[in-house]
């Protein structure tokens, strides 16, 4: 089935059908943000609205891991083989750059960011992005610092909350700690998350953007932050390390600020989620939890076990569902020829749950991380040379929360409920998690 000559495409019955069940509930759930209606909606009128059937589908006949298909008007090039992804994730962004799509969208709240930009320009920002995050070094060096603000703003939350959590709640502690980690204590500037997110939701539209009325004002802020920034945060960090013009400082800022307090909040309440389910899991979490220093960062570092529990959570409900990419110049994939200008679809939410590779696709399987944290079946975070760069500092911020949410309380799941014994849903709505607490 791997390495066709020539790749098949997909019927226009078929194409049509997949826009429908699939590319359409996506875009209407929110391409950079999700829209709490659509989300809610696809969730409960849809059993596979990440088509997973539908692709296996597909796979079956036309016999090959690769076929060409239209996504909307954009014939497309969908990559289902292992050997494929790894092949696009390795040569990413030099071969396979940003696509059309994402470039107009990301342009509207952080144009310049490193995820849009390609060649020198990409090189110089990820260089700038690894210094500052500290990629690939385990512990950041201000690890200390940020887990003083997760004690101090998760302590602040379950003071204030009665015997009920719910997504607001997370939804909030996240803005303050994003803030916090980038911009220092003392800045709870909430007008700046506000007008991000606003600006998000605009560029969920994707097409007919033209500046939004926020843009200004949240790059003054920006700006005004950054030279106030308290020793201790990231932005004290970027002021710092070397940069240029062509950096394009406050714009990677503004990535970070999106994914810390949008991407992690949601993916945190759904390792929660998950492990309130799992009564076996949980139990192996707090027996971790009661063996480490959880005041210490290095404490914090060795909970591989609860590190799992949250890559589960983003393998299970990828929050970025499809990696998108548009070839740069001709390249061999699969044994053909795939030529310049062509858009790659990797489409997370099914090589994720494809139960014909997968023994645990539909299941919470925190052990397979225990093994290795780098997979190229898996990349809710990325792989490559633009894998996540941010990865361990997300991970940290994730675990720090959750080890401090469950030291000294019982938490327990209302709903949406998750039943262990039955394959998890293809969804999981973050937006009406509702988790019970009671002295442990
Ligand atoms: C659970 C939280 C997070 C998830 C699931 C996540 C996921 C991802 C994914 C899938 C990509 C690749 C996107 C693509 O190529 O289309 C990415 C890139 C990136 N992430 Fe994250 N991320 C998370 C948190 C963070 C955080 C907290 C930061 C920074 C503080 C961060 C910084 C970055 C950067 C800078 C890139 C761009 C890398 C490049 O294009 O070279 N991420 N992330």
């Amino acid at each position: 089935m791997d390495g066709p000559a020539k790749i098949p495409t997909v019927s226009l019955v078929d194409s049509l059908i997949y826009n429908l069940v699939h590319v359409i509930p996506s875009y209407l759930r929110g391409i950079f943000t999700p829209n709490r209606f659509w989300f809610t909606f696809w969730t409960r009128v849809h059993p596979d609205p990440a088509s997973v059937k539908f692709v296996t589908r597909l796979r079956k006949k036309y016999r090959s891991n690769y076929w060409y298909l239209h996504m909307l008007t954009t014939k497309s090039l969908v990559v289902l083989d292992p050997d494929g992804i790894r092949h696009v994730l390795d040569h990413s962004p030099d071969i396979y750059a940003d696509a059309k799509l994402k470039r107009t969208g990301m342009s509207h709240f952080q144009p310049d960011s490193v995820t849009i930009s390609r060649g020198d320009e990409w090189r110089e920002r990820r260089r700038f992005n690894e210094s500052v995050l500290e990629t690939g070094h385990g512990l950041h060096q201000y690890a200390k610092t940020f887990l003083d603000v997760v004690h101090d703003e998760t302590a602040t939350l379950l003071g204030q909350a009665g015997n009920q959590l719910v997504w607001e709640d997370f939804a909030a502690l996240f803005d303050r700690i994003t803030m916090r980690v980038i911009f220092g204590s003392g800045v709870r500037d909430t007008s700046m998350t506000e007008a991000l997110r606003k600006m998000m939701r605009e560029s969920n539209r994707g097409f007919a953007l033209s500046k939004s009325n926020y843009f200004d004002d949240f790059y003054a802020a920006m700006r005004r932050n950054r030279q106030e920034a308290r020793d201790g945060s990231l932005a004290a960090l970027c002021n710092s390390v070397p940069s240029t013009a062509r950096t394009k400082v406050d714009n990677q800022i503004t990535h970070w600020m999106f994914a810390m307090g949008d991407t992690l909040a949601i993916n945190t309440v759904r390792a929660l989620a998950l492990l309130c389910a799992h009564p076996a899991a949980e139990e192996h979490v707090r027996n971790e939890l009661g063996t480490a220093d959880l005041s210490t960062a290095e404490g914090i570092n060795q909970l591989r076990y609860l590190e799992g529990c949250i890559q589960e959570a983003m393998r299970l409900w990828p929050t970025t569902p499809m990696l998108v990419r548009e070839t740069v110049k001709e390249d061999v994939l699969g044994g053909a020829t795939i030529p310049p200008g062509t858009q790659v679809l990797i489409i997370n939410s099914f090589t994720h749950r494809d139960r014909e590779t997968l023994p645990f696709a539909d299941a919470f399987s925190p052990d397979v991380w225990l093994r290795d944290s780098v997979d190229y079946r898996f990349n809710h975070l990325s792989n490559g040379p633009q894998g996540c760069a941010g990865k361990e500092l997300a991970l940290f911020i994730a675990k720090a929360v959750i080890a401090t949410v469950l030291t000294g309380q019982r938490t327990s799941l209302e709903r949406p409920p998750l039943d262990p014994s039955r394959p998890l849903p293809y969804l999981y709505n973050h937006f009406q998690v509702r988790l019970r607490r009671s002295v442990a």
